[in-house]
């Protein structure tokens, strides 16, 4: 959700405490299937969504203008928002133009800008979720649109479904909504209770719990610590909940600040550090066996470092060479070969 103190920052709300003036202003397209309207107003029906296609130049100065106008807030007619730190925009790729669904259309993509001070983020996040990808992780498309010289990653919204050609939205909930935790405590979270929460909730439990302990492991190998409750979510669908394809994945480890996992491994915080004895707490923790554990860890660290290879090629080949990539293949190496070195 928009903060409000950023929302303060803008200086168009007057009273922002009250969470009702935060709605009207960005509440018609939100995460998941959420849309709010006026009391008395009726949501648009699909023949009357459209379209915006957005020049470059005309991007390029909204991209550049978010910092102070979240989300294209002040545009009559524009009510869109999204969880999360960084700057963000929902938005819908017509033949690769990406502009803005308006008249209650939802949006299909969401746009995420380089993060000032930080080197190479658009480049780290797309390379990590593609080599999530060949690792056998479920997650969206991804790709990066460069406007004005300006990379922009773009990922495909999963929380949305083409159905008789009409995007519908789909309902999804992160874990600290699942858990009834408040956004701001997205930190307190431990993995032992989100183990126990896709236990709980998921159509396919024995399915999930796999799908998160590669997770969880995917996020050690390549040094991702900001991992947090905000950053994994359940789909409730046709066919029940489950978890919700992976995102927000990038080698936070490459920066100076970010060394410690969000989530405690087994009462460790530095995925390189950790030992055996760590991953047997672990086990126990959340009541996966520990034979599957030093499998799971195995099988990834074991793979990898080639796929790493792999995705940095193609990486290269589809959007030139990026200097972020040759640390995070370092990050990689070495976690891998210390997480090999004791369990091989
Ligand atoms: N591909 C997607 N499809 C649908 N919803 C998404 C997708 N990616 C992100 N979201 C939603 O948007 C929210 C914010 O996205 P994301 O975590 O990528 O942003 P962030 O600003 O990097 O977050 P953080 O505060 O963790 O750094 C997520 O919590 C999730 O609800
Ligand atoms: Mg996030």
């Amino acid at each position: 959700m928009l903060t409000n103190s950023r929302l303060v920052s803008c200086g168009w709300i007057t009273s922002a405490a009250f969470v009702f003036s935060m709605i009207k202003a960005v509440g018609g397209d939100c995460a998941g299937a959420v849309s709010l309207f006026e009391d008395g107003a009726l949501p648009p029906k699909p023949a009357m969504y459209s379209h915006k296609t957005l020049a470059d130049d005309h991007l390029a100065k909204i991209i550049k203008e978010l910092p102070e106008n979240p989300f294209m807030a002040d545009q009559a007619g524009i009510r869109l928002s999204l969880a999360g730190a960084q700057e963000k925009l929902p938005v819908s790729l017509k033949d690769n133009k990406i502009g803005i669904s308006m008249n209650g259309a939802p949006s299909s993509h969401i746009l995420k800008t380089p993060i000032k001070d930080l080197h190479g983020t658009v480049e780290n996040e797309t390379f990590c979720m593609m080599l999530a990808r060949r690792m056998g992780l479920l997650v969206p498309d991804v790709k990066i649109i460069k406007i004005n010289e300006i990379p922009l990653y773009i990922i495909d919204r999963y929380d949305r479904k083409i159905e008789n050609g009409q995007i519908i939205r789909l309902i999804q909930e992160d874990f600290c909504q699942a858990l009834n935790v408040n956004a701001q405590l997205k930190y307190t979270p431990t993995l032992d209770v989100c183990f126990s929460l896709i236990r709980n909730e998921s159509a396919v439990q024995i399915k999930d719990t796999k799908r998160f302990l590669q997770l969880v492991v995917f996020n050690g190998l390549i040094g991702n610590s900001d991992a947090h409750a905000k950053n994994i979510s359940f789909i409730h669908g046709e066919n029940g909940t489950i978890l919700a394809p992976f995102y927000d994945l990038l080698s936070t480890y490459v920066y100076p600040y970010a060394k410690k996992m969000a989530m405690k491994v087994g009462g460790g915080r530095h995925f390189q550090f950790l030992e055996p004895k760590h991953f047997e707490r672990f086990s126990k923790d959340t009541l996966i066996k520990y034979k599957i554990v030093k499998e799971t860890i195995v099988t990834m660290a074991d793979k990898i470092v080639g796929e790493a290879k792999n995705t940095t090629e193609e990486f290269f080949d589809l959007y030139g060479k990026s200097p972020v990539l040759n640390e995070i293949n370092d990050v990689i190496k070495n976690s891998s070969k210390e997480k090999l070195k004791f369990f091989s």
